[in-house]
């Protein structure tokens, strides 16, 4: 349970706000770079941490991330045109550079001269791993690029994903760190032989089907890691050490070997704050050493992507029609009743309570202690931030590196010894 001044410092990252300036210290995925896929491309829309930018790519292929509103009568920069270097307005055709410089103020005698003095707001952009990074904070403090693993392998051994969600940030993040939505959420009815759970590859030790809270958490100097562990039973104990990278990023790749080591896949998920009431999730799945295949792509991609609304990254089964949601499935299949991993969340996390949950009001338990720890974090490093601590983490982007990983110990180990040990070795060899 929080109190109101910490829920709203949690879910508001508008510009000037305590998250929302932690946020900007960040380089942050603002779009997938299939949006604006070439030089000269129709521009995008961006909409970011409360702030509406038009993302472009100028002839030489130039990322451009300035304000959507041109500085003379603010006529949306959407509707312009992307061409010779450069964005004019289709109102008065003033023409902007990707550095947001007014290039350009066609008909009147002071424009050649005046141009000089005009510059949009813009924020250094990169296209890395299949997504547009923005950096929004003090160009002085502008940290060097993550190390992130899917950002360094080829185009052919990755894809990307991107949809939107009507509901704030945080409530997105809390639902990726709940160990225990995973049984009844993401469930199915029949995991024995020939049942649907096993047709989808699960069985009685997997995850979805036990639920297993973390029984070690401690603070990292990237976000969290905690220990889970799986089999106590035995003479060795399996346990699962993960992690949480602030302010926004997945407990981190791990390279299961699906399908017998057919499909080595790396996965990551980030959340980021459209504004204080939608948020986008972006995801990328790859294979560190060959291009995914279609084998690949087609057998994940019914269960784990949604169909959009044409020309949107809304799903097509949405909150406005309860998702679709197939009572009769629900009786016997699944206890959902949506048969796509992603819908299966969104419908529990959209509305709870309304888009900015109440966490004045809710009930935590022992289920609940990744994302106790996760607010408070981010809530004191907002704080920090508040008061002239700047973070380390931003400047260390070897620590976005660190992966999950399993590792076994002697029966009895004290999970958090076993945890301590891990968090030696974090960021792993090639
Ligand atoms: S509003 Fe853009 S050129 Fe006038
Ligand atoms: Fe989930």
């Amino acid at each position: 349970m929080l109190t109101q001044e910490e829920n709203e410092l949690l879910t508001r990252t508008g510009p000037g706000t305590p998250m929302g300036e932690f946020f900007r210290r960040f380089w942050t995925p603002v779009m997938l770079s299939e949006e604006i896929p070439e030089p000269d491309c129709t521009p995008a829309r961006v909409r970011v941490l409360n702030e509406d930018l038009i993302g472009f790519r100028d002839t030489d292929g130039n990322v451009g991330l300035i304000d959507a509103y041109c500085a003379h009568r603010f006529s949306p920069l959407f509707f312009g045109m992307n061409e010779e270097s450069g964005l004019r307005c289709l109102y008065h055709g003033w023409k902007y550079d990707y550095t947001g410089q007014c290039v350009d103020i066609p008909f009147i005698p002071e424009g050649e001269s005046f141009k000089s003095k005009v510059k949009l707001k813009s924020y250094p952009a990169l296209d890395k791993g299949g997504f547009i990074w923005a950096y929004m904070g003090p160009p002085e403090l502008q940290p060097p690029f993550p190390d992130f693993d899917f950002a360094a392998i080829p185009e052919s051994h990755r894809e990307n994903w991107k949809i939107v969600c009507e509901c704030n940030w945080m409530q997105s993040m809390e639902g990726q760190n709940d160990p225990s939505h995973l049984y009844f959420t993401h469930g199915f009815r029949d995991i024995t032989d020939g049942g649907p759970g096993v047709q989808m590859g699960l069985n009685s030790g997997s995850a979805l089907s036990r639920v297993r809270l973390p029984s070690a958490v401690v603070d990292t100097e990237f976000g969290i890691s905690f220990a889970t562990v799986w089999n106590n039973e035995e003479e060795e104990q399996r346990v699962s050490i993960d992690h949480f990278i602030i302010p926004n990023f997945d407990p981190s790749p791990s390279y299961n070997n699906l399908g017998g080591g057919k499909f080595p896949l790396g996965y990551q998920r980030m959340r980021v704050p459209i504004d204080d009431l939608n948020c986008m999730v972006l995801r990328v799945r790859w294979n560190p050493y060959e291009p995914l295949l279609e084998e690949f792509r087609e057998a994940h991609n019914a269960w784990l992507v949604p169909e959009k609304l044409p020309g949107t990254y809304k799903p097509v089964a949405n909150k406005s029609n309860d998702y679709l949601v197939d009572r009769e499935m629900q009786r016997g299949y699944n206890y959902s009743g949506i048969n796509n991993f992603p819908l299966q969340d969104i419908c529990q996390i959209e509305d709870q309570g309304g888009p900015i949950m109440d966490r004045t009001r809710e009930r935590l338990t022992s289920q609940d202690t990744l994302n106790i720890h996760i607010r408070h974090q981010l809530i004191k490093a907002a704080r920090d931030l508040q008061e002239g601590q700047e973070p380390a983490a931003p400047h260390r982007p070897e620590l976005f590196k660190v992966r999950r990983s399993t590792v076994q110990a002697a029966k009895g180990t004290p999970a958090m010894q076993v945890l301590q040990e891990a968090l030696k070795e974090l960021v792993p060899a090639e």
